[in-house]
């Protein structure tokens, strides 16, 4: 079983993951928990080139294929053989991402995206994606506190220094993407407190591995 979680900066991903980790554990599944950018051994390379504010100038078009070359890795290093193994994979992001931040954010064209997603993931798409939606502005503002308090802001701020124009285009494109593909991305929404969306998530979850 292979779950995604989607949405803007400051949604509560990370948070989500782990209580779901610790509930999928407690009923005695392996899960294991993993990300994009950055899930493999050469994604955490790229990731550092991907997030640091160093590189502000980045072209779309090179953010584009490291992003891409980070997915390829994870998926053939990473997601597929622990789907192999039977564990449970928890991604924190994947191919969607693309289609929001580039496609949506940066304006890059949507066929195309997909053609190219589709290159990377090889055949492998999420059984089930989690899009955890939320205001931009209430987003922003907690991601940027969390780089602040971990010190993080130069090294992973690149995003984060993006508009609240370009997030807003970005949620936009996450919540298109669920509406054409209503059956593998559910909608959560991530304003409520952090143990309400859990129950949500679970609910999402449970009904996929009894389906
Ligand atoms: P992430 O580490 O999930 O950041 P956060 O925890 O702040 O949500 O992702 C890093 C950034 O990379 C995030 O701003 C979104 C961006 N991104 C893309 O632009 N395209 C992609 O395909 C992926 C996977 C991420």
């Amino acid at each position: 079983m292979f779950i995604t979680f989607e949405g803007i900066e400051g949604t509560g991903k990370s948070t989500q993951i782990a209580l779901l980790q610790k509930h999928l554990e407690a009923q005695g599944r392996r899960v294991v928990v993993t990300c994009e950018p950055g899930g493999s051994r050469i994604g955490a390379e790229l990731r550092r080139v991907l997030l640091s504010l160093e590189n502000r100038d980045l072209t779309p078009q090179a953010e584009l294929f490291l992003y891409l070359a980070d997915r390829a890795q994870h998926v053939a290093q990473v997601v597929r053989p622990a789907l192999a193994s039977g564990a449970v994979v928890l991604s924190d992001r994947f191919a969607d991402s693309t289609v929001a931040y580039q496609g949506y954010g940066r304006g890059m064209d949507l066929p195309l995206l997909h053609q190219l997603n589709a290159v990377a993931v090889a055949g492998l798409w999420p059984d089930l994606t989690l899009l955890l939606d939320l205001d931009p502005a209430a987003g922003l503002g907690r991601a940027v506190a969390r780089n602040s308090r971990e010190g993080k802001t130069s090294a992973e701020g690149r995003f984060e220094a993006e508009s609240l124009a370009f997030h807003g285009r970005v949620r936009q494109g996450f919540l298109d993407l669920a509406a054409r593909e209503p059956g593998r991305i559910r909608v959560l929404d991530a304003s409520d407190t952090p143990e309400s969306t859990a129950l949500a998530v679970r609910a999402q979850v449970e009904a996929m591995l009894h389906a």
